[in-house]
């Protein structure tokens, strides 16, 4: 089925308590690269929602109870057999997300090693011993987990989103329902599959598919059985969802928008620049939430580089995912389209300079051309906006703290990049702005060892590294008196 040598890892049911859920209605899942419908999917709503939270609130005893090396067993299982599948995987992913076949080989790859490093992580969940301040207590902290946790994933890494929160999720102990975009439940469902395979036991990993999100986001926020809600997606649903966990005071993490800077100084190794730019920029046709958004060239460097840009962004190939040396797929719909096409529109209204592409492949596909738009402003809208397409704004600047002023004039901080050799201004560049992550001579800065996330307006709460453990664990007082 569609390609797979595997093909029970083509599920369309929903995942709840171990089990296979259809319904009655179903919804098409497409391929963006063509347009046509690779399976129906099982449309579920409120009531879904609360099977599987039930079967989470469940499982949850017998899950928290086993020990983190038993925890990580299981979990070790998983990723190897996310490994072992990755090409089925990678071509799932492709199908129904576009990206290019490498790419999503690759993010299986990149979510498998957020399981693994979780696995390994969870057996170093120490508690603290404190002097006390009197004789007869004493102070101990133990860490246990949080309890259900639920999570809505975006469309753009349909596997590596749910990796990383179901890991860091499993591994605390907690037990985990996920609502995956409509647009791209193939992934979650085959990773669903695979746990199952794994021997992780029913209720402990639950998908729950439907195009209802607003209902189905409804009992994952409000539902008092969860104690904890994760979102990655845009700032603006995540701020919708915020407020509804408030009523039952969820703990909440946060992985949002943002509208990354990318800073190249006058000692810049330029092509180095270039190429680093070519990694974040370009990654997923510019679909992703660290992708650079705003390029800053010093005026003295901007000419030479704008030209070393253009000469690359023209080499890059466009096509559907499965050809081969396609490194840039179609975007995901057509309302993402049409808003990159209006922000490049507006911009050169405003005197942007349209360099190599600007406009979509042909009419009716959802190919955009790579793009390079010159003499940008910071005020344009595809500067203020994240773009989330393929496309570089080139914007000049003349010295380093007006520069740093402007990169930091967003409500969004979540990456930021910068090219430059001088070890003092390297520093202060790094200290001065105000994201969760910094690239330095880097273009690529995600991995399952570092905190990824961000400040300001781009969310809360860190996934991977030693850090991303805390979002899902309490941390409990003992106070031992009678001594
Ligand atoms: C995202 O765009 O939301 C995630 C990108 C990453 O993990 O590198």
């Amino acid at each position: 089925m569609l390609g797979l040598s595997d093909k029970a890892l083509v599920r369309t049911g929903a995942f709840i308590n171990g089990q296979w859920c259809d319904t009655d209605e179903r919804f098409a899942v497409t391929n963006p690269a063509n347009g046509e419908t690779l399976v129906l999917v099982a449309n579920h709503g409120a009531d879904g929602a609360e099977q599987a939270v039930a079967a989470a609130h469940d499982a949850f005893k017998v899950w928290s109870a086993k020990s983190a090396g038993e925890r990580a067993t299981l979990m070790r299982k998983w990723y190897q057999l996310m490994m072992e599948h990755q090409d089925d995987l990678g071509r799932l992913l492709t199908l129904e997300q576009g990206k290019p076949l490498a790419e999503a080989k690759g993010e299986v790859a990149y979510g498998a090693s957020y399981i693994e490093w979780f696995a390994e992580e969870a057996k170093r969940v120490y508690g603290d011993t404190i002097p006390s301040p009197s004789g007869d207590k004493r102070v101990v902290v133990i860490k246990q987990p949080v309890g259900v946790v639920s999570a809505v994933t975006p469309w753009n890494f349909p596997n590596a989103m749910i990796a990383r929160k179901a890991a860091a999720a499993l591994a605390a102990g907690c037990t985990f329902v996920v609502k995956p975009a409509a647009e791209t439940p193939l992934s979650a469902l085959a990773m669903a599959e695979l746990a199952k395979r794994a021997g992780i036991p029913d209720g402990v990993l639950n998908v729950i598919t439907g195009k209802d999100s607003k209902a189905i986001g409804k009992v994952l926020t409000e539902d008092p059985r969860v104690r904890k809600f994760t979102f990655t997606g845009s700032t603006q649903v995540g701020k919708l969802l915020i407020s509804q966990c408030a009523g039952t005071v969820k703990k909440v993490s946060m992985e949002l928008g943002g509208n990354a800077p990318f800073i190249v100084f006058d000692d810049a190794d330029l092509d180095a620049a270039v190429q680093g730019l070519l990694v974040s920029k370009f990654r997923n046709a510019g679909q992703t939430c660290v992708c650079a958004n705003r390029i800053f060239v010093h005026a003295s460097v901007y000419e030479a580089f704008t030209d070393k840009l253009t000469e690359a962004v023209e080499k890059l190939k466009i096509g559907d995912g499965l050809d081969e040396g396609t490194q840039i797929g179609p975007l995901i719909s057509r309302d993402a389209l049409e808003k990159v096409q209006n922000l490049i529109s507006e911009s050169v209204s405003s005197g942007a300079r349209v360099v190599a592409g600007g406009e979509s492949v042909d009419k009716d596909s959802l190919f955009f051309k790579p793009t390079v738009l010159a003499d940008v402003s910071n005020e344009m809208p595809v500067a203020s906006e994240e773009i989330f397409g393929p496309v570089v704004p080139l914007i000049r600047f003349d010295d380093e703290q007006q520069v740093i002023a402007m990169a930091n004039d967003t409500d969004f901080g979540l990456a930021a990049y910068f090219y430059a050799r001088d070890i003092g201004r390297v520093w202060r560049v790094a200290e001065g702005l105000e994201y969760g992550m910094v690239g330095i001579n880097e273009g690529a800065i995600s991995n399952p060892a570092a905190p990824f996330g961000g400040v300001k307006q781009s969310g809360n709460g860190r996934e991977g590294s030693k850090y991303g453990l805390d979002d899902y664990l309490e941390c409990k007082y003992l106070c031992m008196g009678g001594i």
